[in-house]
């Protein structure tokens, strides 16, 4: 495998036609970079631009793959230890909205957990599912979701269609996942894994295992979150012995994603996956020492504190100590320290290291947070969200007629948007779902509090999307 991973058939393509076309009479219009604007041009260099193509001689075409594209494909899936690899260029978004797609019926029923990213719930949308939520377990001291509570999960699977998992975390935690992946299976279904965070962990040992290896029927990676590749550039991938048929899946693929798919995107994906399957290990395995140090020096300073993460690279940081919160904490740190963290949350900050990182970035990180100024007191943790009330398929309420009113006037309507506050991040309300009392006072707690809402169309959420009734 390792002599045929040297190869990167598309982006080796691309190069070679940049080369050998005289008159590119076809789009895109800026004629490999001849009509871009100037400082477009020079920004970006003369390279990047000559390579930004479509499907032209020699070029395949990725939604029916027979020439380089389909070679890059098998190597992507040799080299990830998938049955079929596809590349995508929506982003894991794009994945997950098609793995989802192929695996179920209009009506059907899926196991979803709670915690699962916006991108699922949008995939129950566009397919009109019906979600069953599986409740998930919580770090009480960070109020951060771990993973799918596994007798719910058992009890969501009955006549379900499929199930969802969300490999690893956000904040990389990685627990119960084969277990999870072992009742999906017991019950005959499908498991559909979100390893958006996880595409470098076929690559070094001491990373939690790729679900391709736990078994998982369709697995969606964003390779451009730790692999390396541009920004939107995923894949999806099918296991060995996939319950999921290639053909419909690539129906589905050609649904969600765009007719003119970026070559600059899938060549990332080319040549990211060469680094990985050549030089993934020793990459990984610097980024896993700095990792190491990196634990050991913010463990030591004061208030500070690592939490244990199954992907060590993962620097979640428990600010409680130093008296303040993960949102004023990153803010200060990059006002005053040019330090930008992935995340914070009330209680914590997330840093997340890769193989691009150096003993640089560690200690500015480090000389950030010896001079993080200390808080008034330890913020006041949320409650566990409220458990929903589902009346509506997603997908009805969303799409039905709706209408915003005052939170006061909300009790007993149908929620027609999600609001997801972060921490915890996961859905106090989805579309379909009814806004009890509960649900209102939880909402407005975290109004007042200030927490970051993601989705409702009101930030403030001095309103919400009801169904119009
Ligand atoms: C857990 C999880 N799943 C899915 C996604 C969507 O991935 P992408 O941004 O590649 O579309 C994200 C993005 O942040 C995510 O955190």
């Amino acid at each position: 495998m390792a002599q045929d991973q040297e190869r990167t058939p598309l982006f080796t393509a691309l190069t070679e036609y940049a080369a050998r076309v005289r008159a590119p009479l076809h789009v895109p219009g800026h004629k490999l970079g001849r009509a871009a604007p100037p400082e477009w041009r020079d920004f970006l260099g003369p390279s990047a631009l000559a390579i930004d193509l479509t499907e032209a001689p020699g070029l395949d075409d990725l939604h029916a793959p027979e020439g380089v594209i389909a070679e890059a494909q098998e190597l992507a899936a040799a080299a990830f230890g998938a049955w079929r690899s596809y590349f995508l260029v929506g982003g894991t978004t794009a994945g997950l909205h098609a793995l989802i797609l192929a695996a179920c019926r209009p009506g059907e029923t899926i196991a979803v957990p709670r915690n699962a990213h916006r991108s699922v719930l949008g995939a129950l949308i566009l397919a009109g599912l019906r979600p069953r939520w599986v409740r998930v377990t919580f770090d009480a001291e960070l109020g951060i979701a771990t993973g799918p509570d596994l007798a719910s999960l058992s009890a969501a699977l009955p006549g379900a269609a499929a199930a969802v998992l969300v490999h690893p975390t956000y904040y990389g935690i990685a627990a119960d996942t084969a277990a999870a992946i072992g009742l999906i299976h017991r019950a005959g279904l499908p498991a559909l894994v979100d390893e958006a965070h996880g595409a470098h962990f076929p690559f070094h040992p001491a990373l939690p295992p790729s679900t391709l290896s736990l078994g998982a029927d369709g697995v969606v990676q964003s390779l451009h979150k730790t692999g390396g590749s541009l920004t939107q550039s995923s894949l999806c991938h099918l296991g060995h012995g996939s319950r999921i048929l290639p053909e419909r899946l690539q129906e589905m693929l050609r649904l969600v994603q765009s007719t003119s798919p970026s070559y600059l995107l899938m060549a990332s994906l080319d040549l990211a996956r060469r680094e990985l399957a050549l030089r993934g290990r020793e990459a990984w395995e610097r980024a896993l020492e700095l990792a190491h140090e990196a634990r050991r020096r913010i463990d030591a300073l004061p208030g500070l504190r690592v939490r244990p993460t199954d992907d060590p690279t993962k620097l979640l940081i428990d600010v409680r100590g130093r008296g303040t919160t993960g949102f004023r904490a990153a803010d200060w740190l990059w006002e005053e320290a040019g330090v930008a963290v992935e995340a914070a949350g009330l209680t914590y900050l997330l840093a997340v290291l890769s193989p691009g990182d150096s003993r640089e970035q560690l200690d500015a990180l480090i000389a950030g947070l010896e001079r993080l100024p200390a808080g008034e007191g330890a913020p006041v943790l949320p409650p566990e969200p409220p458990w929903p009330e589902v009346i509506l398929p997603p997908r009805e309420a969303y799409l039905a007629r709706k209408e915003p009113v005052p939170l006061g006037r909300a009790e007993g309507r149908i929620a027609a948007e999600l609001v997801a506050p972060y921490p915890p991040g996961i859905p106090v309300v989805a579309p379909g779902e009814r806004l009890t009392a509960d649900v209102l006072d939880y909402l407005r707690h975290a109004a007042r509090a200030g927490w970051h809402l993601q989705g409702p169309a009101d930030p403030q959420l001095r309103s919400i999307q009801v169904v119009e009734e």
